[in-house]
């Protein structure tokens, strides 16, 4: 749809539902079916399930009606609509630097967001192979060993080659809709990825159920044991929740941008947070069950997705096709989000330098093969390479780890941290009531998080990041 603005025209969602499904799609991804599950199992399961879905409620869901609303008031790229909302309040647009911080989160994370991408592609070319070479009945990978299997992805990492050329794929398929515009592109990946994605998620939880140890997971991931909460624990779900709803790196505010006037912003950023909670959750009510039934520790961190699903697909009849369609889903997930993190960077250069859209979206995917080709070496030929060894914070860590620090600890909590203060302290009173969709005291309320909840929670995020020794 084209919206207007100053009399001109801009690409838009072509519905409610269309920005909606791009929204969730942005926000469902490798955060939801990676790291949730793995930082759930590492982080003792109950306590911290809990305390995320408090986290997502509390400075979640405020940030995010939050960006949205600059957005849309804005409807322009993410610095110029922070500009347009200061200059309507009649406060300084060097608030400006919140969304530029946020261009710049989006584009590192990008960077190394592909790659994990890349690993992805690497698990379906593996079960495709297994597939044609043992048949679809039988468990995945049968007759190899465990240690073989666990294997694989240590030996992808020790091979920089493929990992650059895997890399390179997943950021080409992720120019490839965004070089084709908001409606064209975005919006089509959206539309039919999204409902394929919930399809084949509910039909492998379903699956899993039968055969694996359901009630075991139900237990170990609502079970509430307060002792278990502890100040880690908390940091990680707070931050999770952030990396998840795709909060402080002007995602939100970019999308918001192609969002038309009719639409209510506080009852869709429910639906986009609460879908997003749904998938988390039910991604480790997929995982979990087949990994206790093949009697392996759901504690494995990051190698829970990579290294221990695998293996335990082994277990299960026709594991080798849940395995592909498994990771199939994944790749799903993971390109609708790599699509809004390609498309910030991709939609502050049409602004500001009026290129045309293919040339911006390939400038910026050039740019991140470049950095992710780097994040890539740092698993093998560059592993010796700690760029940041100066700064105590980032000492010893490879290009990946740097890359995924600067933005986790760093620049997504700052920008969020700057959103709430200049939304809940410093924007103009009546285009917040008008923008946000919200009545009464739904309204005061969220106004309160704004105001107070988010920004504490958001500078111990910071203090704890930044000085992790101290507590
Ligand atoms: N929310 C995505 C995930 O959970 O995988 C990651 C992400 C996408 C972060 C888009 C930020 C963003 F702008």
């Amino acid at each position: 749809m084209a919206l207007s603005q100053g009399g001109k025209t801009r690409d838009g969602w072509s519905s409610r539902s269309a920005f909606i499904l791009a929204a969730i799609g942005s926000a469902v991804g490798l955060g939801n079916l990676w790291r949730f599950p793995a930082e759930a199992g590492a982080n003792g399961g109950g306590a911290f399930v809990l305390f995320y879905i408090l986290c997502v409620l509390m400075i979640g869901l405020p940030i995010l009606l939050s960006e949205t609303l600059i957005g849309r008031h804005g409807q322009a790229s993410a610095p110029e609509s922070v500009r347009r909302v200061a200059k309507a309040s009649r406060v300084s647009s060097h608030w400006d630097i919140l969304a530029s911080m946020g261009v710049l989160a989006a584009f590192m994370i990008l960077s190394f967001y592909c790659v994990v991408g890349g690993w992805v592609l690497y698990y379906i070319g593996q079960f495709m192979a297994d597939i044609f070479a043992s048949g679809v009945t039988g468990g995945a990978f049968e007759g190899r060993p465990a240690e073989e299997i666990e294997a694989l992805l240590p030996n992808l990492f020790g091979n920089g080659i493929l990992m650059v050329g895997l890399n390179a794929l997943f950021l080409g398929f992720t120019l490839f809709f965004v070089a084709r515009g908001v409606s064209g592109g975005i919006e089509l990946v959206a539309k039919w990825m999204m409902p394929a994605f919930f399809i084949l998620l509910i039909a492998i939880t379903v699956y899993g159920a039968f055969g694996g140890a359901f009630s075991q997971t139900v237990s170990y991931l609502f079970t509430f044991e307060p002792e278990k909460l502890t100040g880690p624990v908390m940091l990680a779900a707070v931050g999770q929740a952030f990396f998840s709803l795709s909060l402080g790196v002007a995602g939100m505010i970019t999308y918001g941008g192609y969002v038309g006037r009719n639409v209510n912003l506080g009852s869709t950023s429910a639906i986009i947070s609460s879908a997003d909670t749904a998938v988390a959750l039910l991604a480790g009510l997929c995982i979990f069950p087949i990994v206790f039934a093949a009697g392996l520790s759901v504690a494995a961190g990051p190698g829970l997705m990579f290294q221990t699903l695998p293996h335990a697909f082994q277990e299960m009849p026709a594991g080798s096709v849940v395995g592909l369609l498994f990771f199939i889903m994944v790749g799903f997930a993971a390109l609708t989000s790599s699509v809004a993190l390609l498309e910030v960077p991709t939609a502050w250069l049409i602004d500001k330098f009026r290129f045309v859209r293919p040339v911006s979206a390939s400038i910026v995917a050039g740019g991140a093969m470049i950095l992710g080709a780097l994040a890539a070496l740092s698993f093998n030929e560059l592993a010796d390479w700690h760029p940041l060894d100066f700064i105590p914070l980032f000492a010893g860590q490879g290009f990946f780890d740097v890359l995924d620090g600067i933005t986790a600890k760093l620049l997504m909590p700052i920008g969020a941290l700057l959103t709430a203060l200049f939304i809940g302290w410093f924007a103009d009173r009546k285009l917040v009531d008008l923008e946000n969709g919200l009545g009464g005291w739904l309204h005061l309320f969220w106004l309160f998080l704004v105001r107070f909840v988010c920004p504490i929670a958001l500078i111990g995020i910071l203090v704890v990041g930044i000085f992790p020794g101290m507590f």
